[in-house]
């Protein structure tokens, strides 16, 4: 081991000025006790599981059952993604826009230069490289986070491309780089016996979308901690693309072929636990269509020679929501993680070595130990797993991935779905008359908030796009951005856009659709109007499906409760109109007029 010239033990070094710069002067504000650099191997990951094991961090699962893979606990208040601690720092209030938290980075840097001074004492810095996308892309997106977690070293390293290969290629190309600095913000003394979560209550995820720069502290939990994700492939991703003219969103990429062998790839955007990953799994119940995944979380679209829209998953791993997962509801997701190779977080785990949640099987284990370690039963008053637990697992492992998952230029994007989970008002599926309404249609997205971020479960609140805590800038010039994309492209080659909603319940609170592998016959008929096969009834949203031309062989439903799901409720509507409006407003005179005329179109239609 060399030391640096702050004197740190280092395992490594690189040839790239900017990056062994950067390195020294992050160590000597947060001064580690040494600094490893992150390669990416095998060893390396098996290594780093044996010292969180031995930290007791983490707990090695039975490899009879779940191969090389880990059970993990949080700290009970560190669970879920933290929007009132996540801010954009530009340098002009405006540049965050009204939906994000703003500081001026001087004022944030100061800040949080005193919270990571001294932070890493008694720790390890590591060092990761990473791409965001393809390796071999036309321009690499790179990153190198440098955090003093383990725990989000194995986890970087399932969710994004790691380590000495992109290292070397970051310094053959000089290549620039997102600066991702990442502390749990929790220095040991000298003798100072360790947690097996380390965090801080002061916390903090900040964005310097300005200088591509991205400091979180205090939080281990991934979409806080795992710098790839949200923080880079969406919020300063979200602004480059703005600038550069392409799209970074909050989106699902699934391939879908016909029985006639015709493919179409889907984009859908729904807010965090709103079934992103269980559509990019889809098993379809009709006969003869095929589903692949291509990504289930982010996609970034840009316009090929041919005037498409083409998506590619900047990642490489899926970070699921754990609750809900089930042989029943997303065998793709369950055989994916029995391959192993996945790090569990937040859920119940058998006492043979195996891990449990709600929905995992249909029968509840008679004995468990719940994700806060104590004994659980059946008859336990609270849940066993957390309703954000998680499991990180490659993408490679899911048995339905696309062969072009792996090609950098990625796949022409058909139809894009906006979604959310609302219990009355949008029915199933709506296609929208044009890419100006499509953007009204996702700008007044709306869903019921989830466990995935801290704060009150079940509130409905306007998200849109599914990007309210993602876009890395302006909201204003985020949905301008949108229209901007209508007015400089070839619309007949824009991809058509549906609003869908899985979650619409009856007065009894049950969910009138079935969703999951069912989802297959909304977007079998979204297929037919994109070949023209089906018409459909203009109603004061868009465009209603007829009755008929939703495919319900074999689905144990009367023609009741398939049209109480289709249905346009005027009544509710009524009521819909003035949050629109209200939340409309709040874009004050940067409403783009397309929208505002979306707005008056709705009214008056609604209003009829
Ligand atoms: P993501 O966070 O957007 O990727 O959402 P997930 O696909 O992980 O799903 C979040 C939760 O919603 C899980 O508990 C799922 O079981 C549930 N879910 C997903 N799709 C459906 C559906 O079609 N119908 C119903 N009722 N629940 C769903
Ligand atoms: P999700 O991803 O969208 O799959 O829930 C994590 C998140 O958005 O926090
Ligand atoms: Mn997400
Ligand atoms: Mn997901």
């Amino acid at each position: 081991m060399t030391t640096t010239s702050t004197d740190i033990p280092t395992t490594g070094g690189t040839s790239h000025k900017q990056l062994a710069a950067w390195v020294e002067e992050v160590a000597a504000l947060t001064t580690p006790d040494e600094i490893v650099w992150i390669d990416g191997s095998q060893e390396e990951y098996d290594r780093l599981c044996g010292e969180l094991v031995d930290a007791g961090t983490f707990v090695k699962l039975d490899d009879a059952k779940k191969p090389n893979s880990y059970w993990c606990a949080s700290d009970p208040l560190d669970v879920a993604r933290v929007e009132d601690r996540t801010y954009i720092c530009t340098k002009d209030e405006d540049g965050a826009g009204f939906t994000n938290n703003w500081m001026a980075p001087d004022q944030m840097k100061t800040e949080m230069e005193a919270l990571y001074s001294g932070c890493m004492k008694g720790r390890t810095m590591y060092v990761i490289p990473f791409v965001m996308g393809h390796l071999d892309a036309d321009s690499p997106m790179y990153g190198v986070e440098l955090s003093d977690s383990a725990y989000v070293v194995t986890n970087m390293r399932i969710m994004a491309r790691i380590g000495a290969d992109v290292l070397k290629q970051m310094e053959d190309t000089d290549a620039d780089f997102v600066r991702c600095l990442h502390s749990v913000g929790a220095p040991l003394e000298p003798g100072q016996q360790d947690v097996a979560w380390p965090c801080n209550e002061t916390k903090y995820i900040s964005h310097f979308p300005e200088e591509r720069t991205i400091w979180s502290f205090g939080s281990g939990y991934g979409g806080n901690a795992l710098l790839g994700k949200k923080c880079y492939a969406l919020r300063i991703a979200s602004a480059v693309a703005h600038d550069e003219g392409w799209m970074a969103e909050h989106m699902l990429i699934l391939k879908l072929t016909s029985p006639e062998g015709k493919s179409y790839n889907i984009a859908a955007a729904f807010p965090s636990a709103c079934g992103k990953t269980n559509l990019a799994m889809l098993e379809p119940t009709i006969d003869g269509w095929k589903a692949e995944m291509v990504g289930d979380d982010i996609a970034w679209m840009r316009f090929g020679p041919d005037g498409r829209l083409y998506a590619v998953n900047p990642e490489f791993g899926l970070f699921g929501v754990a609750p809900g997962t089930g042989w029943s509801t997303n065998s793709n997701a369950m055989q994916t993680i029995e391959k192993g190779n996945s790090i569990f977080t937040n859920v119940a785990r058998t006492k043979d070595g195996d891990v449990w949640w709600e929905g995992a099987t249909d029968e509840k284990p008679a004995e468990l130990i719940d994700w806060k370690g104590n004994p659980w039963t059946p008859e336990s008053s609270e849940k066993a797993a957390h309703p954000n637990a998680r499991f990180t697992t490659p993408a490679k492992q899911c048995p339905m991935i696309a062969p072009e998952y792996d090609n950098p230029n990625g796949v022409p994007i058909d139809a894009i779905l906006f979604g959310g989970r609302r219990a009355t008002t949008i029915p199933l599926v709506y296609q929208s008359r044009d890419w100006n309404h499509g953007t009204f249609v996702g700008a007044t997205l709306s869903s019921e908030t989830t466990a995935a971020a801290a704060g009150a479960v079940g509130v409905v609140r306007r998200d849109p796009m599914a990007m309210l805590p993602f876009i890395g800038y302006s909201a204003t010039d985020y949905i301008q951005h949108w229209i901007n994309i209508g007015k400089d492209n070839d619309e007949s080659k824009l991809p058509k856009i549906f609003g869908v909603n899985w979650f619409r319940k009856s007065d009894d609170g049950k969910f009138l659709w079935p969703g999951f592998g069912d989802n297959s016959r909304v977007l079998k008929w979204i297929c037919d109007r994109l070949e023209g096969k089906v018409e459909a009834d203009e109603a004061p949203i868009g465009l209603l499906p007829k009755a008929e031309d939703i495919d319900v062989t074999g689905l144990d439903m009367s023609a009741d409760e398939v049209a109480a799901s289709l249905a346009y409720d005027a009544e509710a509507w009524n009521k819909e109109l003035p949050m629109i409006e209200e939340w409309l407003a709040k874009f004050g005179d940067k409403l783009p007029t397309e929208l505002s005329e979306q707005l008056a179109t709705l009214k008056k239609n609604v209003q009829n």
